[in-house]
């Protein structure tokens, strides 16, 4: 809940700023007052009534008319909101604050604020790739800018690709967990999550029937504690939760390079069901029958057993390493033995034989392993285990 918050935010001159709109609403939903700023392009797409009837609020547009009237200075504008952000920030946008200018009410307000500030960028696919605008992007992250998307689909230009603005739940999740002040603020936990895909050949893959749900409440939850997330996904049955990071990966060696590349972590969750092998002799082509009724012979390799590698890892081990365990039998027994094995803090254990309808359903039942003994956890909704869990794991890191 957003309640008491006021977000100053500010509209950019981009195609996307429709949805801005539509965030207007949604973050009053949610109990925030938002106080439109439009820019002189911002106004080409929405109008400063539209703005300012769905915020029930004065709208800015002139620098010269707020000094003028000294009626709100920008320096007060700037300062009297918990949060600034810009939405939809076009590539104009993010190169004046880049580099600092001033010279019209948004790019001032922004120089003169001393809140956080949440960009959503939106722009052509050409002009997100720019090596300008993503020179732009590393120095306003250095800055602490807040960023949430581009995401990637069809543009109103008719291209396809990243440069469409976040959805508008997405950056209503960015804005809470911005404005959090969960006992996770300032920490990054790493959260790995859903099945891998092994391939046969170009075509086909060895793949488990993990949805990824556990793996995706949890990185919510955790969100949900102000934690900078990053989710490390293969390719799951359910979407990634919104404000989070994500990153997609197919193969279980993609799912470790992204894990070590997403490193430095406070804790580290993995979630995921890795495949245990992978195909050795993978067919750079698809592979055909060849009419002699012999059938093809597969060979396969043990993959990196990632849990473990960062469990081990020495200097610039995340604090907290907890791994998941799936188990169809003598569950605490095979997790105490498991934990023991991969080096890790906790294990959270569930038995998943089929009668307990847990794998890809909505419930767990889990046991939670530690150093000092195992715990058995009621039976549980997903997102309950979760919010638990994410408790549990603020608590391990205050
Ligand atoms: O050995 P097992 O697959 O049962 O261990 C499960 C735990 O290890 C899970 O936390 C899973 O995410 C992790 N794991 C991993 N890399 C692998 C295999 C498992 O990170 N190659």
């Amino acid at each position: 809940m957003l309640a008491d918050k006021r977000i100053l935010l500010i509209i950019g001159g981009g195609i996307a700023a429709f949805k801005s709109l539509d965030l207007i609403r949604r973050l009053r939903e949610q109990g925030a007052t938002v106080v439109p700023v439009l820019t002189k392009a911002g106004e080409e797409f929405v109008t400063p009534l539209s703005a300012s009837a769905l915020a029930a609020q004065k709208v800015y547009r002139d620098l010269f008319d707020l000094t003028d009237e000294a009626e709100m200075g920008h320096i007060e504008l700037s300062r009297a909101a918990d949060l600034v952000v810009v939405a939809p920030a076009t590539a104009d946008l993010m190169a004046k604050m880049a580099h600092g200018h001033a010279n019209d009410l948004a790019s001032t307000l922004l120089m003169a604020t001393d809140k956080r500030v949440l960009i959503a960028p939106a722009m052509n696919v050409r002009m997100w790739e720019h090596p300008a605008t993503q020179r732009n992007l590393a120095t306003l992250q250095g800055d602490g800018v807040l960023v949430v998307g581009p995401d990637e689909g069809a543009m109103a230009c008719g291209e396809f690709g990243p440069g469409r603005m976040a959805e508008v739940p997405e950056i209503v999740a960015a804005v809470s967990a911005a404005l959090s002040d969960g006992p996770l603020k300032g920490r990054h936990v790493l959260v790995t999550s859903g099945p891998t895909h092994e391939p046969i050949d170009p075509v086909r893959y060895i793949a488990n029937r993990s949805s990824g749900a556990q793996g995706t409440a949890l990185a919510a939850a955790l969100r949900d504690l102000g934690a900078k997330v990053s989710f490390v996904t293969g390719p799951a049955s359910v979407p990634p939760p919104a404000g989070v990071a994500v990153i997609r990966v197919e193969t279980a060696r993609e799912m470790a390079g992204a894990v070590k590349a997403a490193l430095p972590a406070d804790a580290a969750v993995f979630a995921a069901a890795v495949a245990d092998w992978r195909v050795e002799n993978a067919a750079a082509q698809k592979m055909k029958k060849d009419g002699t009724g012999r059938l093809p012979s597969l060979e396969f390799a043990e993959n990196p057993d990632i849990l473990a590698g960062i469990a081990r890892m020495g200097e610039g081990r995340p604090r907290l390493v907890v791994g998941f365990a799936a188990e169809t039998e003598r569950v605490e027994a095979h997790a105490t033995a498991k934990r023991a094995r991969k080096g890790c803090d906790w294990i959270v254990a569930n038995d998943v034989s089929p009668g307990t309808g847990i794998m890809g359903g909505a419930e767990n039942a889990v046991t939670l392993i530690t150093e000092a003994g195992a715990e058995a956890w009621p039976r549980l909704s997903k997102a309950e285990t979760a919010r638990r869990l994410a408790l549990r794991i603020a608590e391990a890191l205050a």
